[in-house]
């Protein structure tokens, strides 16, 4: 599996979305697809932009008992979807039962990758509103370790924690990072960002890059900037 530059495409609606996709004309990124999008479209958005020839990352982060999981994730994966997520949180049993869902007829499945603790949750909420009484970090490479345990792919991280994740649960085990911002441009809401180059020397194997495309100007230079970036030699 080759690296990758993954678009977030939080758009609204379906419109907007394809509006957006219209300007790549010569390539076809890998799109993320996430809660609002699907939830206002429905699974025809998924098939719509496969249609089109894209790679999807399905990003609707399951968490449910064992049993609904995969029967949810028997039903992504007839959508075809090429990568999809679901909550570390949910224990091993329910990413194993997850994993049996995915499987195919044909034996091929997406991608599935695991988040561990999101990045809006403080240590200290994690502390107080979770009752989790370790330090941050370590829950999430206890988490990591699960997800690679229990036969996952990778796992959604930071850049900067490619390296660790990697020396955990070996260079195999994915890493999917957000928070990638271009060396000049606005940081946002992300608080720890790397370029598309520190992430590729960090050892990243995904980076998922939303508003540095999205709003950029013209967002196909912007693609092909991340790309050359993140992918090139
Ligand atoms: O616009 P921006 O590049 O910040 O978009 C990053 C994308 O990655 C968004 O879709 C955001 O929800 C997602 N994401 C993130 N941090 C995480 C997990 C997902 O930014 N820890």
């Amino acid at each position: 599996m080759g690296k990758d530059v993954i678009i977030a495409c939080d758009f609204p609606t379906k419109e907007a979305t394809m509006a957006f996709l219209d300007k790549f004309v010569d390539e076809r990124p890998f799109v993320k697809i996430g809660m609002e999008l699907f939830y206002a479209e429905g699974p025809e958005i998924v098939r719509d932009i496969k249609a089109r020839g894209h790679k999807i990352f399905l990003d609707l982060k399951l968490h449910d008992i064992p049993n609904t999981v995969q029967r949810a994730m028997a039903v992504l994966s007839r959508l075809d979807v090429d990568m999809c997520n679901l909550h570390a949180a949910g224990t091993k049993a329910m990413m194993e039962a997850a994993l049996t869902g995915l499987t195919r007829p044909d034996g091929t499945r997406p991608l599935l990758i695991a988040v561990t603790q999101l990045t809006s949750t403080s240590e200290e909420r994690m502390q107080q509103d979770l009752l989790i009484d370790r330090p941050l970090e370590e829950v999430v490479m206890h988490y990591a370790k699960n997800a690679a345990a229990s036969g996952l792919d990778g796992v959604v991280c930071s850049p900067k924690e490619s390296p660790v994740v990697h020396d955990a649960c070996g260079k195999g085990f994915l890493t999917v990072t957000p928070g990638v911002r271009f060396a000049d441009s606005a940081v946002g809401d992300q608080v720890r960002v790397t370029t598309p180059a520190q992430a590729k020397e960090l050892g990243s194997d995904y980076i998922v890059v939303g508003r540095p495309i999205t709003a950029a100007e013209d967002p196909v230079a912007a693609y092909r900037r991340c790309v050359a970036e993140f992918c090139g030699e």
